[in-house]
């Protein structure tokens, strides 16, 4: 995918903040630190525009970030995290429920999971939900250049037992590092747009 244009558009907490414009939006979901921002980094070629870090908990509000005034990606708050007080967890968990519950424009959502780690209660109770919502989701094994490539798919076949993953969800191989996984998940957004 050829990037013309990437640009930060808004932090939305509330539906009444989110987009008018009725672009079509993939989401990314995920346990915090897993990489969600620097998948988004990648797809866009762009080294910093979403915020990434290496303490956990950095990104707060559901961002979104406008590609090639064709679709916006959508970055949510990482799960997970043990800092984070009660309060706002609960406070995300309800952001994060409203969009999905209401957001017309979502036509993907990635679950993105850390290829070496089996997948977290957090990212099965993510999954379910999405499958509940009827939300067509895309399995991201991400931090793929962590892990040889003799056991990527060992990885992947753990994950997709562990999550009670349906056959018919995608799943790619993902690396922020490389860039590896790219081409494909441009691909299968295109096609989930498409629909
Ligand atoms: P929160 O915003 O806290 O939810 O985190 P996040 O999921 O957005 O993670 P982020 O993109 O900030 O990345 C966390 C750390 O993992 C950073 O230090 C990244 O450099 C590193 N990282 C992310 N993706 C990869 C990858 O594919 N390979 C490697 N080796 N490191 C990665
Ligand atoms: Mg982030």
């Amino acid at each position: 995918m050829k990037i013309t244009q990437a640009e930060f558009m808004i932090s939305a907490v509330r539906p009444d903040q989110y987009p008018v414009d009725a672009l079509p939006e993939i989401a990314l979901a995920g346990r915090s630190n897993v990489g969600k921002s620097s998948l988004i980094n990648k797809l866009m070629m762009r080294k910093n525009l979403a915020r990434t870090s290496s303490q956990p908990g950095k990104t707060q509000q559901l961002n979104y970030y406008r590609v090639n005034d064709m679709i916006y990606l959508v970055d949510f708050p990482g799960y997970g995290y043990a800092k984070v007080s009660k309060k706002q967890r609960e406070q995300f968990g309800q952001m994060i429920e409203t969009y999905l519950r209401t957001r017309e424009p979502l036509k993907l959502q990635l679950l993105v999971i850390d290829v070496r780690h089996a997948p977290s209660t957090d990212d099965k109770l993510m999954y379910d939900w999405l499958k509940h919502f009827g939300i067509p989701t895309c399995i991201v094994c991400t931090k793929a250049d962590k892990v040889p490539r003799s056991k990527w798919e060992k990885h992947i076949k753990l994950i997709k037992t562990e999550l009670g993953a349906e056959p018919s969800d995608p799943v790619v191989l993902f690396s922020s590092e490389t860039g590896g996984g790219r081409e494909e998940l441009w691909n299968i957004i295109m096609e989930a747009i498409a629909q």
